[in-house]
């Protein structure tokens, strides 16, 4: 985690450059840019919102479904436009495809897309300084697909863009479980978990930069291990930890996987304060068989055992999932299992998606595809499903206190959003002194994806009645 010392790195304030970042996909593409952007800073980029006035161009992207690729490449159609028009001022902005398109397709990107000047992964965008000098300074393109997460996560320069109340920090990459219709294990590589000592550091350092809310990130974070002081640390151990920095209020993480939900993170549920009452768990599907065809190897029973020993830990837990209907030779008796699980659970919010071949995937080439329709009509069935659970989950909290970290601002003048305990956004008026504060909110309206309501003021409410 040491700063680089690349004499580079020294450049005058009047040299400052727009550096300009889509990101597309999961939170640890948001987690990346941020990290670009700080590896970029001491060069002298400065964020910019529009990619027309930027001298370079990034874009990281997702893999994990067609849609999000196709994203992409009409993304780059549009900024090669804007690309061609800062060419006519005489000024070049250079065009970056990182992330997981980055990775998968690698050279590919460049036959479609050949005004793009470098194409980077996920776990090489450390080296983006070199890559930039190496674009400017020779001209062609610059591919970099180094898959080891442990050199990037070593070099990279200490945080310094702006910090909200509400920060991301990756402590575990990869993933070794190579479900058949998933990506990640192709574009982010093999299981890869932080050292618990950097984990602490960066985390100390976020919070003196204004953090109150850590997420711990991973496309398997609950895989994650290292070496603590008392041995091999699992993720329950290192939360404990983390919920000593003294100023840290939340802790979350995310993306979990069912088999890796131990003994010792379900008792943290109970036993840490700041660990949120809310978790994502995806599950996929309801059928025991799908499970098996996606290689998922855990069945149905045993992810509701899970969620029994979670409620049992911490009574007021929220739950959330993921979920892909018409996965190949997905039956209607099978898809039934999946809208009988969701019955069975109750969750505060999920996400589902209809299955999409991934080039590559062992599910990719099984005969049995599902046609487009009946996923289609499918997903409406979950979809409306999840939607009633969503809104009564929102609606049981009608008339609660709960409390509220402002992180944004919202639309209305002096309205602002935040998050409660279970991930709702909560939106409330005349509140701007609240702005990056936890403060108790009395909720008085709730709706599918919000909930409304007013700053808790107990000492006013004792004067009214007195
Ligand atoms: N690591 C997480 C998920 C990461 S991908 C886990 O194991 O659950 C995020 C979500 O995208 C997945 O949970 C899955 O629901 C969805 N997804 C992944 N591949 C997909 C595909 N080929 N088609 C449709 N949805 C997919
Ligand atoms: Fe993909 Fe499965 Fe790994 Fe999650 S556990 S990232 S769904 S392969
Ligand atoms: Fe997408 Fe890569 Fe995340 S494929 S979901 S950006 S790990």
């Amino acid at each position: 985690m040491s700063p680089c010392a690349s004499p580079l790195f020294f450049v005058p304030p009047l040299l400052s450059k727009k550096l300009y970042i889509k990101t597309y996909g999961c939170q640890m593409n948001v987690y990346d840019s941020a990290r670009m952007a700080d590896v970029m800073a001491p060069l002298g980029y400065r964020p910019t919102e529009t990619a027309t006035d930027a001298d370079l161009i990034i874009l990281n992207t997702c893999h994990i479904r067609e849609k999000a690729e196709e994203k992409v490449y009409s993304d780059l159609g549009r900024i090669r436009k804007a690309h061609a028009r800062k060419e006519g001022t005489g000024e070049r902005a250079l065009i970056a495809v990182g992330g997981c398109v980055g990775q998968a397709e690698g050279e590919e990107i460049l036959r479609r897309a050949p005004y793009v000047d470098m194409v980077f992964g996920p776990q090489s965008y450390h080296n983006l300084p070199d890559m930039v000098m190496r674009a400017q300074r020779d001209g062609g393109h610059v591919v970099n697909l180094d898959f080891a997460p442990q050199p990037k996560f070593d070099s990279l320069p200490d945080q310094s863009s702006p910090q909200g109340p509400s920060a991301f920090l990756s402590v575990q990459e990869g993933c070794d479980k190579f479900c058949t219709f998933c990506v990640v294990p192709y574009t982010r590589g093999a299981e890869y978990s932080r050292p618990a000592a950097d984990i602490e550091a960066e985390a100390r350092r976020l919070v003196e930069r204004g953090a109150l809310e850590i997420t711990l990130l991973g496309q398997n974070v609950n895989a994650w291990h290292g070496a603590g002081e008392t041995g091999d640390w699992t993720l329950g151990q290192l939360i404990r930890r983390l919920a000593e920095i003294s100023g840290l209020e939340r802790i979350r993480y995310m993306t979990s996987h069912p088999r890796d939900m131990d003994d010792s993170l379900i008792a943290a549920h109970g036993e840490v304060e700041k660990l949120m009452p809310f978790l994502h768990l995806p599950v996929q599907s309801g059928s025991d068989s799908v499970l098996a065809r996606m290689n998922r190897k855990h069945k149905v029973d045993f992810y509701l055992g899970i969620i029994e020993k979670l409620s049992k830990a911490r009574p007021d837990i929220a739950l959330s999932s993921d979920f892909i209907v018409g996965f190949p030779g997905e039956t209607d008796i099978e898809f039934a299992a999946t809208m009988k699980l969701v019955e069975t659970v109750g969750f505060a919010q999920s996400y589902s998606f209809k299955y999409s071949p991934r080039p590559g995937t062992p599910a990719a080439i099984v005969e049995e595809q599902v046609p487009e329709e009946v996923k289609t009509e499918r997903l409406v069935q979950l979809q409306a499903l999840i939607t009633r659970q969503q809104v009564a989950f929102n609606r049981s909290k009608l008339g609660q206190t709960m409390p509220v970290l402002f992180d944004r601002a919202g639309k209305l003048e002096d309205q602002l959003i935040g998050k409660s305990q279970y991930m709702q956004s909560v939106h409330v008026r005349d509140a701007s002194a609240y702005s990056g504060k936890i403060v108790d909110v009395t909720i008085t309206g709730a709706y599918q994806n919000s909930l409304a309501g007013e700053i808790h003021q107990p000492h006013a409410r004792r004067q009214n009645v007195g």
